[in-house]
Parts: C-alpha cells; sequence; structure tokens
C-alpha cells in the first residue's frame, strides 16, 4: 500500500548511512535530478566541530558545545559552507574533523540544539538531507527513507579518493582503522544512533556506480507518486 501524505506537506527523502557510503554524493544528485534542495547535516555536525576547536571548546563539555552550536553563524550558498562569514568548505572535509565530528555528536544537547536548524532546510518543493539520524528522529514522516551501505573496503577507498582529490594526504590502513572506530562510535552511541529507520529501504552500494544508486533512489521516490 502506498503512503498517503497530506497535500500540504513538503516531500522529504532521507538518506542515512555509515561514513563515506556514498550517501552526500548520491543525495546531491538526487535532490539535484528532482530539483529539490538540499541538507547535508554532516557539513552542520563538521561546522560545530571546526568551532569547538577554534573557540577552544572540549570535545567533551556537552552544554558548553550546546551552546556553542546554538550561537553559530553559518550559512551555506552554492554549495559553500560559511562560519562567521567566512568559506570553510573546504577545511571541513578534513578527516580530523570528521572525527571530532562524529565525537561531539554523542551528546544529546548538542543534538537537540540542531534539530531546528536542520528541519528549517525543509522548504517547497521538496526537501533530500542525508546523514545519520534523517529518517529516524530529524524526519520521521519522510516520504522516502533510504538507508545507504557499503563494506567497509569500499568505504575505505571512496574516502581515500575523495581526500587525494581534495588534496588532503590519506594513508589506507590509517583511513580503515578510522572507519571502523567511527562506525562503531556511530552506531553505539545512545543519542540517534545510526541504525536503519524501520522504514527504511537498504541500498548497498559496494557494487553499484554512483549513477546506479541515484537511479535507484530517484525509481523509489517515482513510485510512490500517484498516477496521473
Ligand atoms: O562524510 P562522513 O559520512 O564521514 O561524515 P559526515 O556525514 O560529514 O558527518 C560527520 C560526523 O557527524 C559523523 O561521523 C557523525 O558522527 C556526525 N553526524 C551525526 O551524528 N548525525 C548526522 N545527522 C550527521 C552527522
Amino acid at each position: 500500500m502506498k503512503p498517503t501524505r497530506p497535500f500540504h506537506q513538503t516531500p522529504v527523502i532521507t538518506i542515512d548511512g555509515p561514513t563515506a557510503s556514498g550517501k552526500g554524493t548520491v543525495a546531491a544528485l538526487v535532490a539535484a535530478h528532482l530539483g529539490f534542495h538540499l541538507l547535508d547535516s554532516g557539513a552542520l555536525y563538521r561546522l560545530a566541530a571546526l568551532a569547538s576547536v577554534r573557540y577552544d571548546v572540549a570535545p567533551d563539555a556537552a552544554d558548553e558545545l550546546a551552546k556553542l552550536v546554538g550561537d553559530l553563524h553559518i550559512t551555506f550558498r552554492e554549495g559553500l559552507a560559511q562560519l562567521d562569514g567566512v568559506d570553510v568548505s573546504t577545511e571541513i572535509r578534513a578527516e580530523a574533523v570528521g572525527n571530532r565530528a562524529s565525537a561531539i555528536a554523542v551528546h544529546a544537547p548538542v543534538r537537540a540544539a540542531l534539530v531546528a536548524r536542520q528541519r528549517a532546510f525543509r522548504k517547497e518543493p521538496g526537501l533530500v538531507a542525508d546523514g545519520r539520524d534523517m529518517g529516524t528522529v530529524i524526519f520521521p514522516d519522510a516520504a522516502l527513507k533510504v538507508f545507504l551501505t557499503a563494506s567497509v573496503e569500499a568505504r575505505a577507498a571512496r574516502r581515500y579518493k575523495q581526500l587525494i582529490q581534495k588534496g588532503f594526504s590519506a594513508n589506507m590502513d590509517d583511513l580503515l582503522r578510522d572507519l571502523r572506530e567511527r562506525d562503531e562510535r556511530d552506531s553505539m552511541r545512545a543519542a540517534a544512533p545510526l541504525k536503519p529507520a524501520a522504514d527504511a529501504k537498504l541500498l548497498d552500494t559496494s557494487a553499484l556506480t554512483i549513477d546506479q544508486a541515484v537511479e535507484q533512489v530517484v525509481q523509489w521516490y517515482r513510485a510512490l507518486q500517484p498516477r496521473a
């Protein structure tokens, strides 16, 4: 049976999954294909991580971090992320920033401080949101929920390529170790752990090209639309 949604509700497609599963790339392409807005929620956690370094707030100081996050001056424009009016799009992609993001993301007050900011991205004609808890916590009423997976080796290889392309140095053994650690921390935390929503569709991208993954998501979404 097809899920029904009230006509006034802006559609959301959530794409969650572990680190380097390809969700960011797939989400951006699905959004472009459908003409939808895009929320890269990981970028918010990365910006918060960067701010915590700049303002010297320890990764375990949950309440102080939540206050910092609540006050963050962030803008996203044409694919660029700004912190306090300065473009930090490249800086936030560093592995060290991702690891710190994962460390501060364990705190429930930090996550709570980001909820309204994330929901504000839901605008007509629709939104594609990628992250860890988009389908479980932020947009539980999403029209389509996708959980992307891929083997840890496939993900490490992708992340390696991505980092080298962005001009960062990378080492495969370190990446594999970091990915496993990050998977473990993201899945085991009490607050919004990484897990597929009960109603999510699973998509293993280990053996798929990006285009095939995008096509599958678009096809699932189209299948939900009432026939004209
Ligand atoms: O690119 P990658 O998948 O490694 O990470 P990301 O999506 O940019 O997110 C960085 C970190 O933020 C993740 O390791 C998560 O711990 C955290 N995060 C989260 O907790 N919830 C989200 N919705 C998005 C990211």
